[in-house]
């Protein structure tokens, strides 16, 4: 894989149905659910253009509408909110993305797996390294985790995974990897999807962040459906390996599973900690609220 100084293209699939969050997506996606006053697709986004990204590439599938109208510059919110005096907010809400920056997207016909999903954004991303971006692993870092990644394929000139460690009882809930040597970047010997604990090769698990060559869409081309029925990332990944040096990269930063409801919650409250207006008052009342210890809300 040559070496290129910007990767170009994010691709995010998003045409999962989120049925751990039903019912709250079952008729909205679960990309559009809101940390504090954003949606998760968005802070996606803004970590792909941060990492120097020109061109998004969304996965969809049935009822993920309001991803592109999300999107979309509204000359209708603009026009509301300056007749109602708030036109630095106007600019703001109405155009969401940098003019620079293109929108592609491409249905997946039926949910067959993550794999097939990143197969479908072939045509829109060519022969060129690639982001993948799971919008429900919300990543808070100083360092956007793209932008870190962007720099490891920088130094490797290869295709690099984004790792954490996770308790040994979890293994079974990931892709996991073996690496060859301990540290931040480490090149992957094996990959593996889901598997039983004591199969596992180790903890260091995947999350949503792929920088990937071009070379995996010939691989998730060949590969059949793997655990859960489905055609996995995993195993092309693991296809890939037979030919290419693929890179597990720690990030620096805080990962919040945003695709389970404690994980959502978690995200949510730490978010709201440190939110420039909401922040110091939401700060008092969480304080309260643990102290008091309420009752639980009626009617749950
Ligand atoms: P998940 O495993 O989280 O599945 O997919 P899901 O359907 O979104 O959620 P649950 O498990 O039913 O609650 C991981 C990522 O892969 C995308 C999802 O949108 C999510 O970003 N995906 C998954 C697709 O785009 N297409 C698929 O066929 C499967």
């Amino acid at each position: 894989m040559a070496k290129r100084p910007r990767i170009e293209t994010a691709v995010f699939p998003v045409a999962g149905r989120g049925t751990r969050f039903f019912p709250a997506t079952k008729a909205s996606p679960k990309e559009m659910l809101p940390i504090v006053d954003k949606p998760l697709i968005q802070y996606a986004v803004e970590e792909a253009v941060a990492a120097g990204v020109r061109r998004l590439v969304f996965i969809t599938g049935a009822s993920k509408r309001a991803i592109e109208d999300h999107f979309d510059s509204d000359p209708e919110i603009a026009s509301a909110l300056k007749s109602k005096g708030r036109s630095g907010s106007a600019e703001q809400f109405s155009r969401i993305l940098p003019s620079n920056v293109s929108c592609i997207y491409i249905r997946q016909p039926a949910a067959l797996g993550l794999g097939h999903a990143v197969l479908c954004a072939r045509p829109a991303v060519g022969n060129e390294p690639f982001f993948v971006h799971l919008a429900d692993d919300l990543i808070s870092a100083q360092k956007p985790c793209l932008a870190q990644m962007a720099d490891v394929y920088a130094a490797k000139s290869a295709s690099v995974i984004g790792c954490i460690t996770v308790p040994r009882k979890d293994v079974d809930k990931y892709g996991i990897v073996a690496v060859e040597a301990s540290g931040h970047t480490a090149r992957i010997r094996l990959i593996v999807e889901k598997p039983k604990l004591r199969a596992a090769p180790s903890n260091l698990a995947v999350v949503g962040r792929y920088l990937l060559s071009p070379a995996i869409f010939n691989h998730l081309a060949r590969i059949g459906a793997g655990a859960d029925g489905e055609i996995q990332l995993t195993d092309g990944i693991a296809s890939l390996l037979k030919e290419e040096e693929i890179y597990a990269y720690k990030f620096e930063g805080t990962r919040y599973d945003c695709g389970s409801k404690l994980g959502y919650l978690k995200a949510t409250v730490a978010y709201a900690l440190s939110h420039p207006v909401l922040g110091k008052d939401f700060r008092t009342y969480l304080r309260k609220v643990v102290k008091s210890s309420p009752p639980l809300r009626e009617g749950r």
